[in-house]
């Protein structure tokens, strides 16, 4: 699996009406798209998604944030797939990112940076599997 990553379009760049502009990005920089879906996580369901979190002091408000509105949930094809989405979307925080990087674009606060993506291939395939059942995978 390692040309396939998981991304999501978080609820802050879902609200700001950037779903369109953030998707343009991401297949001008050679992705292609496998698997999208909008989708309204309950807080168990964020919890669930974000359980390695679960003892950081952030979790609370990370899990209520992510289940505040809609997102967009994606699978993404690119040889290198995991490190190639991660450089686009750039740093976590977005005072630190990079010019031309997702996250310094859209991105409003470390809680709030708009995009989020797998930090290694098995952790992908993982977050893939939690959001889409393989008939949505194309
Ligand atoms: P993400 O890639 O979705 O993975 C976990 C998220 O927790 C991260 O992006 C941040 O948006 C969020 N977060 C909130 N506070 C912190 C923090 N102090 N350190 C790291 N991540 C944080």
């Amino acid at each position: 699996m390692e040309n396939l990553t998981f991304g999501i379009i978080k609820p802050d760049a879902v609200k700001a009406g950037t779903i369109g502009s953030i998707i343009q990005r991401i297949t001008d920089d050679g992705f292609r798209i496998r698997a999208l879906k909008l989708i309204h996580m309950t807080l168990k369901q964020a919890e669930g998604f974000y359980a390695v979190h679960r003892e950081r002091p952030f979790f609370p408000g990370l899990t209520e944030f992510m289940s505040s509105g809609p997102c967009v949930v994606m699978a993404l094809e690119k040889t290198g797939a995991v490190p190639a989405w991660r450089n686009l979307m750039g740093a976590t925080d977005p005072a630190k990112a990079d010019e031309g990087t997702l996250r310094k674009a859209f991105g409003g606060s470390l809680g709030e940076n708009a995009v989020h993506g797998s930090d290694s291939d098995e952790n992908a395939a993982i977050e893939i599997a939690y959001f889409f059942s393989q008939i949505e995978i194309v």
